[in-house]
């Protein structure tokens, strides 16, 4: 890989669970990285997975920027993009939580959909030649059957997956009209100890390592029938820059290649937390989605092949590692 010190990185979506880790990868290859966080009403709230790699803006030596700002916003993006010059664009920003995008479809479309292309746009406008990846996922393919590839039909089920696929299609599109850089990884579910709390995996390790301390009784779930690739998101971060340095824009479906119920999930991270799943978990309709995906398998092989890039850590082990991670956090406290 060519020598990547002294490059200038710009991460939409730097406070959520990809855009720390990524944010950490291309700091400890040498790049100067910017990041867009939304404002709140408090000062630090949305960056609290930023943390352990914090600088004080006041430190000569920084090379962590962070910047206020919103995909919604065309002007801010603009001016961003021609102040900062970045070499390599992630576009990671989005409401991604797939229930809520049924509840909230407008602002998903807005800010998942729109934001994209804002984005796409205001690289154009800048004039500047960066390098710029889309975070696609799997949920585009929606009833697809499995395994999901590059080439598989699109049917997606939910505002959120219908918006990605208008960010996806424009992304190819700049790429196809323009000559631009664009490359779309189309990921699959990928988790960590920094997953949000109210997706699946999240959800079932917090609430094994609480039940497991005596804090808790129960944990309240939907569809356990849902079969997921889940691979661990440090890695795909990985795949992600990895694709920007390839010497062709080509989008990749990002995987592992192996899948679970959400149910085997449950009773993995149960287990290794000392329980019987089945103790402990009720069904509540409320997590029920008016449609769902029934089955995400991807097919890696073509990442594999051509970027080199494979997963090493499969569903079972991401169990163990976020039921660990939740568990030392109850130790150590908040
Ligand atoms: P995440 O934890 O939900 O992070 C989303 C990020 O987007 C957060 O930093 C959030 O800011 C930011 N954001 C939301 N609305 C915004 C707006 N209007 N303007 C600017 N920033 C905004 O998601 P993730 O799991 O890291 O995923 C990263 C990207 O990959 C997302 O686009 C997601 O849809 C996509 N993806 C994820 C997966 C997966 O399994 N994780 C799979 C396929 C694709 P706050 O911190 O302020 O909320
Ligand atoms: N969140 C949630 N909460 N999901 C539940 C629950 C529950 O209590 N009970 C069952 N599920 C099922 C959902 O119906 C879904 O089939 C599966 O668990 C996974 O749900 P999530 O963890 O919310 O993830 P997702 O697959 O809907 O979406 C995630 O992965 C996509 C890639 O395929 C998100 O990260 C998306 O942003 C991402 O694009």
């Amino acid at each position: 890989m060519s020598d990547t010190t002294g490059r200038t990185a710009l991460i939409t979506g730097i406070s959520g669970q990809d855009g720390s880790y990524l944010a950490e990868l291309l700091l400890a290859k040498g790049y100067q990285v910017h990041g867009i966080v939304r404002h709140t009403s408090s000062l630090i709230a949305n960056t609290s997975r930023l943390d352990m790699i914090y600088q004080d803006p006041h430190e000569t030596e920084r090379r962590l920027f962070l910047h206020k700002g919103d995909v919604t916003d065309a002007g801010l993006l603009v001016n961003l993009i021609r102040d900062i010059r970045p070499d390599e664009i992630y576009n990671l920003a989005a409401q991604s939580h797939v229930r809520v995008s049924f509840d909230l479809p407008d602002y998903t479309a807005n800010v998942t959909a729109l934001g994209a292309i804002r984005l796409l746009e205001a690289v154009r406008a800048s004039g500047i030649e960066a390098r710029i990846y889309q975070a696609s996922t799997s949920e585009m393919f929606g009833t697809a059957a499995p395994p999901q590839h590059e080439s598989t039909a699109f049917h997606p089920r939910s505002p959120y997956g219908v918006a990605k696929l208008f960010a996806h299609w424009a992304t190819v599109n700049y790429r196809e009209s323009y000559g631009m850089f664009a490359a779309s990884g189309i990921a699959f579910n990928h988790e960590s100890p920094r997953r949000g709390e109210t997706f699946v995996t999240r959800k079932i390790t917090r609430a094994a390592a609480r039940i497991a301390a005596g804090l808790e009784k129960k944990v309240y779930l939907g569809n356990l029938d849902a079969v997921r690739d889940w691979g661990y998101a440090p890695e795909y971060t990985e795949a992600m820059w990895r694709m920007l340095q390839h010497d062709e824009p080509v989008d990749y479906v990002i995987a592992t290649g192996r899948a679970a119920t959400v149910r085997d999930f449950a009773e993995a991270a149960f287990a290794h937390a000392g329980l019987d799943w089945r103790d402990h978990v009720e069904h509540d309709d409320r997590y029920e989605r008016p449609a769902e995906v029934p089955e995400l398998v991807g097919d890696p092989a073509k990442i594999e092949r051509e970027i080199g890039w494979k997963a090493r850590v499969h569903w079972d082990e991401l169990a163990r590692i976020m039921v660990d991670a939740d568990r030392n956090a109850l130790r150590i406290g908040p």
